[in-house]
């Protein structure tokens, strides 16, 4: 187990997300948003995890992962679903109860709440790939700590590379603290955008923040039709011009 797990930056950084070709990525163990991963054997892990050409090999080295606390409450690993080669991909925060018991993510009310902004949207939930910043359910759904996300960034890292979508979303301020900046203010980054190893990278309201705050619908919905127009754009999806 790391003894020092993550460290925050203040520098903005915009490294690759994605592995580089036979090194342990990110490079000098740097990532991108300025999470600095520093624990020992890390290299290692690294390059086990670039070796991974599929999204099963990867879940299947994740279904035996202990390298934070989460596991030890959790029932399962939440890897993620959803087309392997997707145009869009979507990150939430981490599994709740229901996903923890079901093993798939966004599958509770949040979950049932996406899976309808995608379909107004014109997305078919197979079409896209959903996963987590945290793979393992944290007690009480309560926020996962800095040392948690940083212990599980390389999983979701190599999950970007293997699917390497068009449009990356950050469903809330965990992912995109993880994916965008470590400051990162929901508020601040919702409905902008960047650019990193070729995708379109935005954030909008975690689902959940859309059920405890309805005010929040209208922006979020003007975040996902702007999602939806990057899709059309890049890959053919959404708006029923499926890819
Ligand atoms: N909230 C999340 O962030 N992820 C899930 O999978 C479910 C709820």
């Amino acid at each position: 187990m790391a003894k020092k797990v993550a460290r925050v930056v203040g520098v903005y950084r915009q490294e690759s997300f994605l592995p580089q070709e036979g090194a342990a990525s990110p490079p000098e163990g740097v990532a991108p948003g300025g999470w600095e991963v520093q624990p020992a054997g890390e290299d290692g892990f690294r390059r086990r995890l670039a070796a991974c050409s599929s999204l099963a090999e990867l879940e299947a080295v994740a279904a035996g992962c202990r390298r934070c606390p989460l596991r030890a409450g959790a029932r399962q690993v939440v890897f993620g679903e959803g087309d392997p080669h997707a145009g869009l991909m979507l990150v939430g925060e981490g599994p709740g109860a229901t996903e923890d018991e079901l093993g798939r993510p966004f599958v509770g009310r949040a979950g049932e709440l996406l899976d309808r902004i995608l379909a107004a949207a014109g997305f078919r939930r197979g079409e896209v790939y959903i996963t987590n910043v945290v793979m393992c359910r944290p007690p009480g759904n309560r926020v996962p700590t800095d040392a948690e996300m940083a212990a599980c960034l390389p999983y979701l890292w190599a999950k970007i590379g293997l699917v390497r979508p068009r449009v990356l979303v950050c469903l809330g301020s965990t992912a995109a603290r993880a994916l965008i900046h470590p400051q990162a203010r929901i508020t601040q980054v919702r409905g902008r955008w960047l650019e990193r190893d070729g995708m379109a990278v935005t954030a909008t309201y975690h689902p959940a923040a859309l059920l405890r705050d309805p005010s929040k619908k209208r922006p979020a919905w003007e975040d996902f039709q702007a999602i939806r127009d990057r899709c059309r754009l890049a890959v053919g999806l959404g708006g029923s011009v499926s890819g």
